[in-house]
């Protein structure tokens, strides 16, 4: 099957009722578009596992505070229909504002406490738009399997706790992060930087990575690793958050990491915001972060 774009939602529900009807698998990869390297490994691991894949290209307005970069946010749109192309995609979902808000929208998914932790304390509302959008995706869509990256892993917390309380029926995999080959996670956002704060995000990741290597060395106290990582952060404008936090429930963690934690940061280089994370799992063998989200 080429590859089919569609823009309004009766189209894509006829076209994903008749694959369905034939017994496809169905995976899905929501995404706001600019796509690189970190999405197309989320299609491939789709493709992989699911008959047909559809990827959603839509910069979802309600997850963005009227402060933010809603207006500048990256977009383009030919190279992302290429990606999908070249990666196998069946379907590219790429709705206007108008068809997934009609006049007079209102109803929301409230995350709770989940939303107003890490980022949630300074995107207020952001994981409300979030939690909101992927509900109405998943039921425009109605995935099997829909694919997210750990790189916001706050968000696939956030996802997978409304998959369960809401009884979405559709399982979430949550794949690792992509990387730059200096460590730098891949986002849309980093295509803000400049030459000069480009160099200076790096420190991001190498302050988690430092972390991460201290910890499988043994180390296991959760200020010592902190500390670790903060050595490295002080090449960014603006740290906002550093923590040792559970994976399940974003709660920080106690003196020491004797459970799968994940280390978040977030911190302004230049004039953008940059987030990442790296897990510590102290028996890796046991307990993988993707495992507790994965339904299969
Ligand atoms: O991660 C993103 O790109 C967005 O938050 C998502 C999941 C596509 C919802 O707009």
């Amino acid at each position: 099957m080429s590859m089919r774009i569609v823009r309004t939602i009766p189209e894509l529900r006829a076209l994903l009722k008749a694959l369905r009807e034939g017994g496809s698998r169905i995976g899905f990869v929501p995404t706001m578009g600019y796509l690189h390297e970190g999405h197309a490994a989320l299609i491939r691991q789709s493709t992989a596992r699911c008959d047909h894949t559809v990827v959603s290209v839509f910069v979802n307005p309600t997850q963005f505070a009227p402060s933010e970069d809603l207006a500048q946010y990256p977009r383009d749109l030919e190279r992302d229909q290429a990606l999908c192309l070249k990666h196998g995609v069946s379907v590219l979902f790429m709705p206007e504002a108008a068809e997934v808000y009609p006049t007079g929208f209102c109803s929301v998914v409230e995350p709770g406490e989940l939303g107003n932790m890490l980022c949630g304390q300074f995107r207020p509302g952001h994981f409300r738009g979030v939690a909101t959008i992927v509900t109405k995706l998943f039921n425009m869509v109605q995935p099997d399997l829909a694919f997210f990256g750990q790189k916001d892993l706050q968000q696939t917390v956030i996802i997978s706790r409304v998959v369960r309380d809401l009884n979405l029926p559709v399982d979430i995999v949550v794949a690792p992060t992509i990387r730059e080959a200096d460590g730098l996670a891949l986002s849309s956002r980093n295509a803000y930087l400049s030459p000069e704060n480009r160099l200076r995000a790096v420190c991001l990741s190498r302050g988690l990575l430092a972390a991460e290597s201290a910890f499988r060395d043994g180390e296991r106290r959760s200020e010592r690793l902190l500390a670790i990582a903060r050595e490295h952060l002080t090449e960014v404008d603006e740290l906002q958050y550093l923590e040792l936090v559970d994976t399940q429930s974003l709660e920080t963690l106690g003196a020491v990491v004797t459970r799968t934690a994940a280390m978040c940061v977030a911190a302004i280089v230049g004039q953008t915001r940059l987030i990442d994370n790296v897990l510590l799992t102290p028996d890796p063998d046991s307990a993988h972060f993707i495992s507790h989200l994965e339904m299969d």
